[in-house]
Order: C-alpha cells, then structure tokens, then sequence
C-alpha cells in the first residue's frame, strides 16, 4: 500500500520535483527561477491543505474573500471628518487589478450614514412639470427594459488633500475616491418619457431616502442622455452603502451627483440651487472667483503599484508598473509612464476592456535597475485632453478649492523598493 500523502513517498517527491521544474522554465524569463535552486520547503515539504480536507461546500452560503487576503479593505482617515455617519472611506486601489471595483470594496461617502430600506416600502416618484406624475415600486422598476454599463465613479473631492502639496502616503487615500462598477438598470429616459417632460423642464432633480435627503440638480439634457437608474452593481442587488434598492447613475460627472437610495425625481425649469448644493458645482479660484458647473470628471490617472502601500518587494529585475486612467468626457486613448520625474515617457499598454467613462487598466512592464525612480503617469482621452501637472492645474485654479485635482501623480521609489508621495518641481 502507497501512503499518498507521506512526504517520503519517492514517486510523489518525483512528481513534485517535475511540476517545479516545468513552472520555473516558465518563469525563468521573468523572474529567474530562484525558489527552485534553495531547495524551497514550498516544494519539498507536504502542507496541511495538501493533506487534510477542506471546507465543505456549504461553509459560506455568501463567500468571502481568502483569509490571505484579509488587509484589502476600504480604510478611512480619522482626522478627516469628525463623525462615520457624515465621512468617507477609501478604495484599496493598490490591491486591485483589472478594472471592476470589488462591491465590498467600493469606497463610501455618506451625508448621513448608509440607509436600510426595505424594497418592498421603496417609492420613486417623479412629478413637477411632467404631464402625468407617476410612482413607481421596485417591482415597477424590475418589469422595464434594462441596460448593462461599467461607469467610474469619482467624488469630486477625490484627491482633494493634495492641491497644497504631497500629503497623504498610499493611492487609497490620495485616488480611492473613486470605483468602478457594471451596473444593471433602466435609463432614465424611460421613466422621463413615461411621465411625459413639458417643453418648460430643463432641470431634474433628485432627492435621496436617506436621512441626509440629498439633492441635487442636473440638466435635462444629461438626464435623457445616458444618466440611468440602477438596482444592481456587478450582477448582484446594489449594496446597502452604495444605495440599495436603488440608486442614480451619471456617468462621467462628480461623485454627488449620483444620488443614492433614490426616492424621488422633480422636474423644473431651473437648478435648484441650496446653500450647500452650490458648493458643490463649484471651484473657487485664487482671485476669489469661482469656477461654476464643473461636472465632468476630468481626465486622470494614478500608478497603483508600486505606490506606497504597495512596495516592490523583490528587487531588481522585472517590475510590473500599473495603474489607472479614468475621464469623464469618455475612453482614454493613451497613458504615458515616466520613471525619472517627468524628462523621459514611454508608452503605457492598455489592457483589458475599454468602456466609455470607465477606469482603464494600463501596464508598463520595466526592467528595473534597482536605482531610485520618480514614477507618473499621464493620461489622454479621446477627446485629446491630456492630464496636467499639479502646477499647471495649480497656475489655473490656485489652490483654494478642494475639488477636481486631476493633476499627475508622482511617487519616489528608493533603491531599497520602498515608496513615498512626493513632488517635484
Ligand atoms: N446620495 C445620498 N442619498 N446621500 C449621500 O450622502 N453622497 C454622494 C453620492 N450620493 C450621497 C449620495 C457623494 S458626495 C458621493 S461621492 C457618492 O454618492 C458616493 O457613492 P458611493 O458611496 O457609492 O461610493
Ligand atoms: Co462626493
């Protein structure tokens, strides 16, 4: 009798050892083939989950993410705000890869805390000047003809603590304003022309069930345009933080626009524009002037890794360099990579599915000579706006306003593989 699972068993070792070396000639391009020449325990020694059972299947009706995996959460920053219910958290955006955001990963912005609404007691109404005013149930909602679309969303105080200079160490908490998501929904448009919009209305706007019952205005033309309302996020029922059962999409504009738990639509014929509102649509400038309806989140992007949460932890050699580029105004078309501060770029590739208004996952695969490096990237849509720098941005709009800072990124790698937010100028 053969004893399988005992690590004296020389046919295994043989198996084993063979299995190796396939993977290592695979690997010896890139990375060297090290763990086979140290005699690696990882192949020589039998481990538990080699030997011993596994959870069966019924262990998580809901699945969670590996044990392993147990630091990629959202954090927040608690000198940031002063209560959780009106706050915000971050996107792990240096653990992640592709470019669909993980919905317990999604970061969160709450005026006043996250709602919990029983679907059956939900209402949207939509009334003013429409010719028939209509309340829908979610089961109204569920029997109309949907649509499936991946949108970024970004607060547009996203990056905010940075326009005076580098401030916080890791892109979760300089760029983690921002996700990714593919929704299911019915657009908007359909209910607006169920309701029937009079000539007169130009302006909706939405109001939340939430205790904050946050409003927003936004013009008629971008609600019949591609503005949707969605109940799913990455094929299953939104989640309670992101606006569960129900929830505005407006792709490509500010974060706050995109109203959660939505229970209600007016329609007018002009913004409605609340004290708190205003501030919103609005960058003050260093003369005091203000820039007004700055919706669209301009074209941007951020190397996730190495970042400083995500260190290179292998030295010298081949180093992956990714991250994200995202624009409001539609697809990127290109992203530049500089490893030394801006004076050489090169050519990022994209990789994987290009959508309108959507994060794009971009690569720049270095040979890395283990020597400091001062990394950007440099985005362009396919409108041709490119990326500023933080000083360009800042010579436009000063540094008063926390809102719209799309400028370019740098972090310095040291030659020990650790990175910091920086500037240079
Ligand atoms: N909708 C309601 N009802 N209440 C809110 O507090 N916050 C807004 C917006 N919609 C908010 C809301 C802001 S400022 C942002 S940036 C986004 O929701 C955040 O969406 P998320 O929590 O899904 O990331
Ligand atoms: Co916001």
């Amino acid at each position: 009798m053969t004893d399988k699972t005992n690590p004296a068993n020389p046919s295994r070792r043989a198996l084993l050892r063979g299995a190796a070396l396939t993977g290592t000639a695979l690997a010896a391009g890139a990375a060297g083939g090290r763990a086979m020449a140290a005699a690696d325990p990882a192949i020589t020694e039998i481990q538990d989950w080699n030997r011993y059972l596994g959870a069966g299947v019924d262990a998580a009706p809901y699945g969670m993410p590996s044990p392993h995996e147990a630091h990629v959460v959202r954090r927040g920053v608690s000198w940031l705000t002063a209560e959780n219910t009106s706050s915000i958290n971050f996107t792990p955006l240096h653990e992640l890869d592709g470019i669909i955001t993980p919905n317990g990963l999604c970061f969160e912005r709450h005026h006043a805390g996250a709602a919990e609404i029983e679907p059956s007691m939900h209402r949207l109404m939509i009334h003013g000047l429409v010719d028939t005013p209509l309340v829908f149930t979610m089961q109204d909602i569920l029997r109309m003809p949907r649509v499936n679309k991946v949108y970024f969303l970004e607060c547009a105080a996203n990056s905010g603590m940075e326009w005076r200079g580098a401030q916080l160490n890791g892109c979760q908490f300089t760029h983690g304003m921002v996700h990714c998501v593919h929704y299911t929904g019915v657009k908007l448009s359909t209910i607006l022309e169920m309701a029937g919009v009079r000539t007169t209305g130009k302006w909706i706007l939405p109001e939340g069930a939430d205790a904050s019952h946050m409003t927003r205005s936004i013009p008629i033309e971008k609600a019949m345009d591609d503005c949707m309302l969605a109940f799913r996020m990455n094929g299953e029922a939104l989640r309670t933080e992101q606006g569960h059962p129900l929830r505005l999409v407006v792709p490509g504009w500010e974060g706050n626009m995109w109203v959660k738990w939505l229970r209600r639509i007016k329609v007018g014929d002009e913004p409605w524009h609340h004290r708190e509102e205003t501030s919103k649509y609005t960058d003050l400038l260093e003369d005091g002037r203000a820039r007004r309806f700055t919706w669209e989140q301009e074209v941007k992007s951020v190397i996730t890794s190495p970042s400083p949460q995500a260190p290179i932890a292998h030295g010298k050699g081949p180093l992956v360099v990714t991250g994200l580029a995202w624009s409001g105004y539609g697809t990127i078309k290109r992203v530049d990579v500089s490893l030394d501060g801006g004076r050489n770029w090169r050519t990022a590739r994209l990789d994987g599915p290009s959508h309108d208004k959507a994060l794009h996952r971009f690569y720049a695969d270095v040979d890395w000579d283990g020597r400091e490096m001062f990394l950007m990237s440099r985005a362009i849509d396919e409108k041709g706006f490119v990326q500023p720098t933080k000083d360009q941005l800042r010579a436009a709009r000063g540094v008063n306003s926390i809102y719209h800072n799309n400028g370019i990124q740098t972090w310095h790698v040291s030659t020990d593989g650790t990175v910091e937010n920086v500037e240079i100028s």
